[in-house]
């Protein structure tokens, strides 16, 4: 299906190329004060630049050769220039109805189909996810799905890191206390390790020389090391699905910094090749700095001294997998703003070595961090680092004691609709922000009904299956004899027929608020229109015909945001 400002345009366009002016001045946008119209045309204010004219006689040529027709009810040319535009309100629900029975639901389907690759999520094997591996995994998961609502093509890869210098300081840690037997890694004793290990590596040097040693050796495939930790790897990842999955965040591949292995020498083949690589202090770098730089860009070490590979040897290597793997147009790679200057370095270096071609759009999504309300990182009671399954609980818990005290519902079903609303009040709460911001982790704002919340969106939902609920029968097959009735039926009609160009803005810019400020929008005037008809007492048939058919479209509209930001509905609430 085309937006309607696109079969707009398309008039406008003609319009003023028939007037002899050029006809990319037709561009007709939604209206910024919706009290005065539903769409505008600004076009003759650069018209009047281009070819000396008066904005306001362009204007009126270019309107007098529109005439209202099926679509468009109203013209009106308002000084210095602006063209307003509302349509018919039958060509409104006509609309709405076909998007109602497309099956992208209006979002217009991208026509050469291309291939994104979506780095997100991130966890490290043998340490426990933290808050801020929620930002990239819910954001990553989101975006994939904006991507495929455009009709294009999203591969997910969680990209795991299970090479660096923590899986030696681990494997350091057991060798010490395992010795020669046969270690029994859990979630649990990884859990421990780690930090035990990290602290360490801190004050005791010869402990840190010990753990690079072995890092080095599990590069190099050493039959010592590499059972313990391909056992240390799958307790992990089992783990850490058991989150993404409560989080409903899933990937096309699980593969590991460890993958892009194999790729180590041929790229270290082209680097070399094109001159590119050199030797620094026994280390094998690029240099990536540009004169441009307002800071230094360090170069990209890609061998250290001790032949190991290091986190951006990894994410070359890797680009060089993605390319041959999937050819992709795009790599967009969801992590926390900390990591500009490395995503610098390894764009770069795969630029300058061609190991994509230069049209391959490589960027960093680079998010801020999740802070308390007192603006500082988010941290346990005691200070330590919040883990990602307790700050889910924390939530889910409060939604619970929020249920609580409704009458006698199913102890099962509370609980299911406890952890549904609780994950939707965080996801919510974080993607209404642009990704770019810091998020404010705020329980009582998260979980607050009224608002942009997700507990709002729900609520809207459950509140449309409970009008439903209380029909007997209603049959859908009767469009031709909808209208509109009332101001709020016409702008809700309006939101939801504009909410294509919600999801195109929305891939366009990156950017998941978009979806979740046009779902709030859509349930603000839903409410508004509940409010002001009274749809189960009406008697006249056409009109609540009308009405219900509504309140499906709105359902099924909400629906497509919600499955899109991966965001559960509840039945009732
Ligand atoms: N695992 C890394 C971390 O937790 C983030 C990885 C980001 N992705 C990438 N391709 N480097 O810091």
């Amino acid at each position: 299906m085309k937006l309607l400002t696109d079969l707009l345009t398309a008039i406008f366009e003609t319009a003023f190329l028939n007037c002899g002016y050029d006809k990319t001045l037709g561009k007709v946008v939604v209206s910024g004060r919706p009290d005065l119209c539903q769409f505008q045309c600004n076009g003759a204010f650069t018209c009047a630049k281009l070819y000396r004219k008066s904005p306001l006689s362009i204007a009126d040529d270019v309107s007098a050769l529109i005439k209202p027709d099926g679509m468009i009810s109203k013209i009106e040319v308002m000084a210095p220039g602006f063209i307003n535009i509302t349509i018919n309100d039958g060509f409104l629900l006509h609309y709405a109805e076909q998007i109602f029975h497309d099956k992208y639901k209006g979002i217009p389907q991208a026509e050469a189909p291309e291939t994104i690759v979506l780095d997100y999520g991130n966890p490290n094997v043998a340490k426990p996810l933290h808050v801020g591996h929620l930002r990239s995994a819910i954001i990553g998961e989101a975006l994939k799905r904006i991507i495929i609502s455009t009709g294009r093509k999203a591969i997910g890869d969680v990209h795991l890191g299970d090479w660096g210098l923590p899986m030696g300081l681990v494997l350091a840690e057991l060798e010490e206390r395992y010795a020669d037997r046969v270690p029994p890694i859990t979630a649990d004793l990884l859990n421990e390790l780690y930090p035990l290990a990290s602290k360490r590596s801190r004050s005791d040097e010869a402990f840190l020389e010990k753990a690079r040693t072995i890092t080095a050796e599990l590069q190099k495939g050493s039959i010592k090391y590499m059972d313990t930790w391909r056992k240390m790897v799958s307790v992990s990842v089992r783990d850490i699905r058991k989150t993404f999955d409560r989080l409903h965040v899933s990937f096309d591949y699980w593969y590991g910094e460890s993958d892009s292995s194999k790729y180590v020498p041929q790229l270290l083949q082209i680097l070399s090749e094109k001159n590119l690589l050199v030797p620094s202090e026994g280390a094998q770098v690029v240099d990536v700095s540009c004169e441009s730089d307002k800071a230094p860009v360090p170069p990209a070490i890609v061998i250290k001294s001790n032949g190991s590979e290091g986190y951006v040897t990894t994410d070359i290597a890797t680009i060089l997998q993605r390319q041959q793997d999937f050819k992709p147009d795009r790599i967009w790679y969801v992590v926390d703003f900390r990591q500009n200057l490395h995503f610098t370095q390894v764009f770069r270096t795969a630029q300058k070595a061609d190991l994509i071609p230069a049209s391959t759009e490589l960027t960093h999504l680079c998010f801020g961090t999740v802070n308390g309300k007192d603006g500082k990182p988010f941290k346990t009671r005691d200070g330590g680092i919040m883990q990602l399954s307790e700050l889910l609980d924390t939530v889910v818990n409060c939604s619970y004691e929020k249920l609580r005290n409704t009458d006698d519902i199913d102890m099962n079903f509370k609980k299911e609709t406890a952890e549904k609303i609780g994950i939707a009040a965080i996801k919510f709460g974080d993607l209404i922000n642009h990704y770019s911001k810091d998020c404010v982790f705020d329980i009582d704002k998260f979980m607050a009904s009224e608002g942009k919340t997700g507990v709002y969106l729900l609520y809207t939902v459950a509140r449309i299956n409970s009008i439903l609920k209380r029909i007997d029968s209603f049959d859908l097959t009767a469009p031709q004899s909808y209208g509109i009735y009332s101001q709020s039926e016409r702008e809700l009609l309006l939101k939801l027929a504009l909410s294509g160009n919600a999801f195109i803005n929305a891939y366009n810019e990156k950017s998941p608020n978009i979806i979740c400020e046009n779902a709030y929008q859509i349930a603000v005037a839903f409410s508004k229109f509940y409010h002001e008809n009274h749809i189960m007492s009406e008697s006249d048939g056409q009109k609540k015909a009308s009405w219900l058919a509504l309140c499906i479209y709105t359902k099924d509209m909400l629906q497509k945001h919600l499955d899109t930001l991966a965001i559960d509905t509840v039945e009732l609430m």
